[in-house]
């Protein structure tokens, strides 16, 4: 049975390029169906009570990850969060936090985009490009499953400590990624291209405080890939220091 209640959306309301205005939260009465979620809910206001206000959004299936936001306190995707779900009849919206924020719901994604290029998220061969495709077993398959799920929403980033204490941090998007790329069997990327998040702000800055796994809304890992990319950093350097002994 379809049933419908009014609920109060508090959203926060901000534009960058006037800064002279303090953040400030909006309220909008909506009626909601059962079966709606908050993403239709953002569109509906936007469509028919209020143009000026701003989010992303593109799929409506958790696929493209444009609609990630913090919905009453919980880092989530709109278009996955059911309106009906909420014990309250008020829901606050908020951006994700750790980014600058450029207008009410929409953040400026540069620094994950620029952590993302730089563990070259792409398959890199050694050998020649064969002809066909390149066969991968079921088996080692398996072994990037959960990665390759990531739809790069950046909750994980969003929800982590670290990056709010130390701008510049890898963060866990990141770094699963790169994880994803080591366990394929078709990638041939040199054991030394790990380097690049032996960093300080590399894997090392990670805290192990699992919030990353906590806001995954496709249930990837991420500190998973960290604490394995630390392993095989201690290994590569283990091989490194017996390899020269034996010289
Ligand atoms: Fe694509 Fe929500 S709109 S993930």
């Amino acid at each position: 049975m379809i049933r419908s209640n009014y609920y109060t959306f508090k959203i926060l309301r901000y534009d960058a390029k006037d800064p002279l205005r303090e953040p400030y939260f909006q309220s909008y009465h909506v009626k909601v169906v059962s079966g709606l979620t908050v993403l239709s809910v953002l569109n509906r206001i936007r469509d028919e009570i209020d143009g000026t206000l701003a989010f992303r959004a593109s799929c409506r299936s958790a696929i493209c990850g444009s609609c990630a936001m913090v919905i009453n306190g919980k880092i989530d995707l709109a278009c996955r969060t059911q309106v009906a779900t909420f014990e309250s009849d008020t829901v606050i919206l908020e951006p994700l936090p750790n980014f600058e924020v450029m207008r009410d719901l929409v953040v400026d994604m540069t620094p994950f985009w620029e952590m993302y290029e730089q563990v070259q998220p792409y398959l890199i061969r050694e050998s020649a490009v064969p002809e066909k495709e390149i066969y991968q077993s079921e088996k080692d398959r398996k072994k990037i499953d959960q990665f390759v799920n990531c739809i790069l929403c950046a909750c994980c980033y969003g929800a982590c400590p670290v990056i709010a204490d130390e701008p510049g941090y890898l963060g866990p998007a990141a770094a699963a990624k790169l994880e994803r790329f080591i366990l394929d069997s078709r990638d041939e990327r040199p054991a030394d291209s790990l380097e690049s998040v032996n960093t300080p702000k590399g894997v090392w800055a990670c805290r192990t405080v699992f919030r990353c796994i906590d806001a995954c809304p496709k249930d990837v890992r991420p500190t998973d890939a960290i604490v394995n990319l630390r392993k095989n950093l201690v290994k590569n350097r283990f091989n490194m220091i017996l390899g020269s002994k034996k010289k």
